[in-house]
């Protein structure tokens, strides 16, 4: 059986407004998400985070079936506006005090926390008085948030996330408008994009400057498709490159190569902000290691110049900017949110990071899939969901014996949750949750994965 590193680390991952709920209590001020979530018609069928999976209030039952599962590490986000309610200054001690007891919990059962500082809910009072991401100042009011996190957590915290996808945020929340903050333009999504690599630079050197003595480690999570190109010639070779550097080079290459990939530049011109000098050098290394989210994988092909809009279940992007068509293949399996399941993809994008940013240690932050699963007799069959899992990490395990360094896989998610615009019909856990009653159920697929752990090993059957 080919098995896995002995310290590979298995994780599962959520976020807190997905889970959470509570949107109100305690202190808690609203985020961009309780706001877009209260406008007719951006969410599938209305719904809202509001109580969500009630994990505020079921923490303690989570990390009990976490540990069952036998997960090594469990990465989760802090809600920003639940410490800060407004985003600045004033702290909210039921907010720390919430984080802290899952922090407690959570090294009791023997399992690593790795904290997102942010994935997506800013204070809605960033956004209404400073324009949120399209206003420089956020840089340093997102210092200021992760200071009082890595004071409050960082003696029992060593593994620390400043910003999940910022590609999301930038082209799904400012270019799309699909996201909260629901903006539509062809502008933004670079500005707030640029804001975003400096927010994360700027925490990190605070990280690195003022908290040493805690010896953790930091680093940023970004999404990335594989893009194939689909014929030989080399004009779509050459768009598929370029459709992979829109996407993870766009915030990976400032961190590892120190600025904007060259073919952004000069496709985008005014519209890409610039780094000074000083900025370049705050960016540059500002990563321990390279946080991945993966989940599909499309066919690329030059688009001869000719301007369209394809978005292709919101993963499509701003391909004007790109001359990339994008398509799959009619074989290809697909997921109930309509993405391709491309096992083969994985490895190549991860071979990819590895040649092109000089052999990172790669975490996959998260890869999963929703299905429609059915509760029948208590007991959920997820095989295909299982069979998902086994693919992506038997690809996964190949790319580690061909030389990546693919340290840690966290499966999104640990349970169903609010799958943003598409609410609650999209079940991407492995753990079942009954939304009338909030019920958590392992899912087999859970079964699966906790046997996988145990053998460290994908090639494992139920
Ligand atoms: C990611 C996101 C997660 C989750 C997942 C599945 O982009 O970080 O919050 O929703 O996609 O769509």
């Amino acid at each position: 059986m080919n098995k896995f590193p002995k310290d590979f680390v298995w994780g599962t991952a959520t976020s807190s407004y997905q889970i959470e709920g509570a949107s109100d209590l305690d202190g808690k001020g609203p985020s961009i998400w309780d706001a877009f979530c209260s406008i007719p018609g951006k969410i599938n069928n209305n719904e809202t985070g509001n109580v969500a999976c009630d994990h505020y209030h079921k923490f303690k039952e989570d990390i009990r079936l976490m540990k069952d599962m036998g997960v090594k590490a469990y990465r989760f986000s802090i809600a920003w506006s639940r410490i800060m309610p407004t985003g600045k200054e004033t702290v909210n001690e039921k907010g720390i005090q919430f984080y802290s007891e899952i922090i407690d919990e959570l090294l009791k059962a023997d399992i690593v926390p790795w904290v997102t500082l942010y994935h997506w809910d800013l204070p809605l009072a960033l956004q209404m008085e400073n324009d949120g991401w399209l206003n420089k100042d956020i840089t340093d009011y997102f210092k200021e948030y992760a200071d009082v996190c890595f004071d409050q957590f960082g003696d029992r915290v060593k593994n620390w996330i400043t910003l999940n996808e910022p590609w999301v945020v930038s082209i799904l929340g400012y270019g799309q408008g699909v996201f909260a903050p629901g903006r539509v333009s062809k502008s933004e999504p670079y500005l707030a994009g640029h804001h975003l690599i400096i927010a994360h630079a700027k925490s990190v050197k605070l990280y690195r400057e003022k908290y040493a003595h805690q010896k953790g480690k930091i680093g940023i999570s970004n999404n990335c498709d594989w893009r194939e190109p689909l014929t030989e010639s080399i004009e779509d070779k050459a768009a598929a490159e370029r459709a992979i550097e829109f996407f993870i080079a766009w915030f990976a290459d400032p961190i590892y190569l120190g600025d904007y990939p060259k073919v952004m530049k000069k496709r985008l011109k005014a519209r890409l902000p610039s780094f000074s000098e000083e900025e370049k050098e705050l960016i540059k290394g500002s990563s321990d290691f390279f946080g991945l989210n993966h989940y599909t994988t499309m066919y690329a092909a030059n688009s001869d110049g000719i301007t369209k809009e394809i978005a292709v279940n919101g993963n499509g992007g701003i391909s004007e900017d790109q001359d990339v068509d994008l398509s799959i293949n009619k074989d290809w399996k697909v997921t109930l949110m309509g993405w391709a399941v491309v096992p083969w993809g994985c490895k190549k994008l991860l071979k990819w990071i590895d040649k092109r940013y000089h052999k990172p240690n790669i975490y996959i932050t998260e890869n999963g899939c929703a299905y429609p699963d059915k509760l029948i007799d208590g007991e959920i069959n997820d095989q295909d969901r299982l069979e998902f899992y086994q693919e992506y990490l038997k690809a996964c395990q190949e790319a580690i014996a061909e030389g990546v360094n693919l340290k840690g896989y966290f499966a999104w998610s640990f349970m169903d949750n609010f799958e943003w615009a598409s609410g609650y019909e999209q079940r991407f856990g492995l753990h079942y949750v009954d939304f009338e009653t909030l019920e958590r159920i392992p899912k087999k697929s859970a079964n699966w994965f906790k046997k996988a752990i145990k053998n460290e090993s994908a090639e494992v059957t139920l």
